[in-house]
């Protein structure tokens, strides 16, 4: 959601900004643009509705010159996606140009109070309000830029992710951060800043993650600076970043989309790489160790996630009460943060995030805190906020993912849950140990399960062009599958644009099933397993109505196979390991539904691959 790039240094900065842009894309947005300070000390703003590509075409003629600029991707908050709401903004004299993802929640009251100075707005964001006040600040109290944003910072409300740039001095570049991420580049001569580090591989490994409501000056021929709001001189922690270039790339793939489904034999591995020692019969976790004694202790589960990844933590209730006997509550985090919820001690909080960044888990997690909840994270971008935000957890090991639609980061939740509730089952006695010896091995082999079922990618183009023109489509699913027909649905519904929803098999008959005729498909999980037979039962209710059976069952199944319209056969596995494999099929028969109905697969309208506002 919104993206930040901007550049200080000896090169051309222009190229390396829209090629940033480029690279963020993926977070969704609605419009672009850019500020470049040319070698005579003139600033150029170039903005546009729609994609870069759009801007790219509009800026051709125009005056790209400059080693110093800001670009931003904006997603529509305050105000429709249009030119002139775009950022950059400027201040009141437009000296002063600003981008911002993030919310200021009190510019009413700013705004208000700038007007009667003579202040004059163009348009209707919060983003407007903050250049013209920083502005206000440096005139009045004769402030250098820094200590401007500074003073301004602390009068907002909200939150941000800032780079401010000054046309009397074109050396400098102030950024901010509360909320919103925000990544430093440092190069040799140069200085890189964007809102996640894939702009910025590709020049240095060299990288400073700004912390909560830290300002940095950064200044042509100086070391960075950083100063919290209080003022303080804090040091630059100075990382090293540990992703490649190949991994935000393509890599001879149509689509990331694409790509992140056919990575999910690596990522599922990678995510139990290390952890899970089926031989020795050990699950080893390094961010969950200290909290053993609480996994014994444990009276509840609560997980927090939106998405997909509540998807994730709907699996994990039943791999948790399963395996390790214990209750789980699994809650959306938008619902969970607005409510008065009942949090004991002996419960453990378990947040589920891809990004890191999505504000409703961040803003649960800190709800769960203030009542003296033990959290743990389940994320995928390292050094994300929710991963500092929690006492401990897991990282999934998925890699970069770029496609809005989430695939890979999904299994690598499932995977790492489902080491959690097997660890909770060993440190529990729950499980007998020939049981928990089998899942240890059963797991192991899920990567190449997954291979296989990636095989079947031609017989699911075929079956997607058989749906591609629905209008509608239901997904069914019973026990552990249930919450993968939430996602397959989830997954056509936000790439075709069909409308489609998920429902345990055996609700259908308490509604749905009114909407079922001969052109209505149904997606079904069928495989071998105690909801079998009941299964069997629900196809055989939407074949009497005519309805087409789209089935993934076990390898050999031949009953299912009688009564469908189409078959996907899957490798056996134990069935509460099922969502790893079966998830397969319903991301590629959306992903070749999209692309036949010429949709922008991994940039669906109106998505945001981070939702950085509640
Ligand atoms: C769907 C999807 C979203 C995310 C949700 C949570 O494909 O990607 O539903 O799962 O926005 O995002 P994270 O996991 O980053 O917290």
């Amino acid at each position: 959601m919104c993206g930040i790039v901007a550049y200080l240094g000896s090169r051309e900065a222009y190229p390396i900004i829209v090629k940033g842009l480029q690279r963020l894309e993926y977070r969704g947005y609605d419009s672009a643009g850019v500020a470049l300070i040319n070698p005579k000390g003139e600033l150029n703003v170039y903005k546009r509705k729609g994609k870069v590509s759009e801007l790219v075409a509009f800026a051709k003629d125009k005056d790209i010159s400059g080693h110093v600029g800001i670009g931003h991707t904006r997603w529509a908050t305050h105000g429709e996606p249009n030119d002139v709401n775009s950022h950059p903004h400027y201040s009141q004299t437009k000296d002063l140009v600003i981008i911002h993802n993030g919310i200021i929640e009190n510019y009413n009251a700013i705004k208000e109070g700038l007007k009667k100075r003579g202040h004059t707005f163009l348009s209707q964001t919060d983003t407007e309000v903050l250049a013209h006040l920083i502005e206000d600040i440096q005139q009045n109290e004769n402030m250098k830029l820094g200590h401007a944003v500074l003073a301004a910072l602390n009068q907002v409300i909200g939150a941000y992710a800032i780079v401010v740039m000054d046309k009397k001095d074109p050396s400098t570049l102030v950024a901010a951060k509360k909320g919103s991420p925000l990544v430093i580049g440092i190069g040799a001569e140069d200085f890189f800043v964007a809102s996640d580090a894939s702009p910025i591989v590709e020049y240095t490994k060299n990288v400073v993650y700004l912390e909560e409501e830290q300002v940095a000056i950064i200044r042509l021929g100086h070391e960075l600076r950083i100063r919290n709001l209080k003022d303080k001189e804090i040091t630059p922690y100075v990382q090293k970043l540990n992703i490649e270039i190949e991994s935000i790339e393509k890599g001879g793939y149509d689509h990331f989309m694409l790509k992140e489904i056919y990575e999910q034999p690596r990522s599922v591995l990678d995510s139990m790489r290390g952890r899970l020692h089926a031989d020795t019969g050990d699950i080893k976790m390094g961010g969950i160790v200290d909290h053993e004694k609480k996994f014994e202790k444990a009276k509840r589960i609560i997980f927090l996630a939106c998405g997909t990844s509540w998807h994730a933590g709907l699996v994990g209730e039943y791999l948790f009460e399963e395996f390790a006997r214990v209750p789980v509550e699994v809650e959306y985090a938008s619902e969970f943060r607005y409510r008065n919820p009942i949090i004991y001690p002996d419960d453990i909080v378990i947040a589920i995030s891809q990004s890191g960044e999505t504000a409703d888990t961040l803003a649960a997690i800190e709800l769960a805190k203030s009542k003296g909840a033990t959290v743990l994270g389940v994320c995928n971008v390292v050094g994300s906020s929710i991963a500092r935000a929690t006492h401990g957890g897991s990282y999934t090991h998925a890699g970069p993912e770029i496609g809005v639609a989430s695939t890979k980061a999904f299994t690598a939740q499932v995977t790492v849950l489902t080491l959690m509730a097997l660890h909770m089952a060993k440190v529990r006695g729950t499980l007998s140990e020939s049981r928990y010896r089998a899942l240890l091995y059963e797991m192991e082999s899920i990567p190449s399960k997954i291979e296989v079922v990636l095989k079947l990618n031609d017989d699911l183009r075929k079956i997607a062009f058989t749906y591609k023109d629905s209008n509608n489509a239901l997904y069914l699913g019973r026990g552990v599958s249930f919450p993968v027909a939430l996602e397959g649905a989830l997954k056509l519904k936000e790439i075709s644009y069909i409308h489609a929803e998920g429902y345990p098999a055996a609700e259908m008959k308490h509604g749905p099933i009114a909407l079922i005729d001969d052109e209505m498909p149904v997606f079904v999980i069928a495989t071998k397993g105690a909801n079998y037979e009941k299964v069997v039962s629900n196809i055989q209710e939407v074949k009497a109505r005519k309805g087409k059976i789209i089935a993934v069952v076990t390898s050999g199944d031949k009953d299912v196979r009688a009564m469908s319209d189409h078959v996907i056969e899957i490798p056996e596995t134990d069935e509460f390991l099922v969502p790893l494999i079966a998830v397969i099929p319903w991301q590629l028969l959306s992903y070749h539904i999209a692309v036949m109905r010429g949709c922008n697969v991994d940039q669906p309208r109106n998505l945001a691959k981070s939702v950085t506002v509640e």
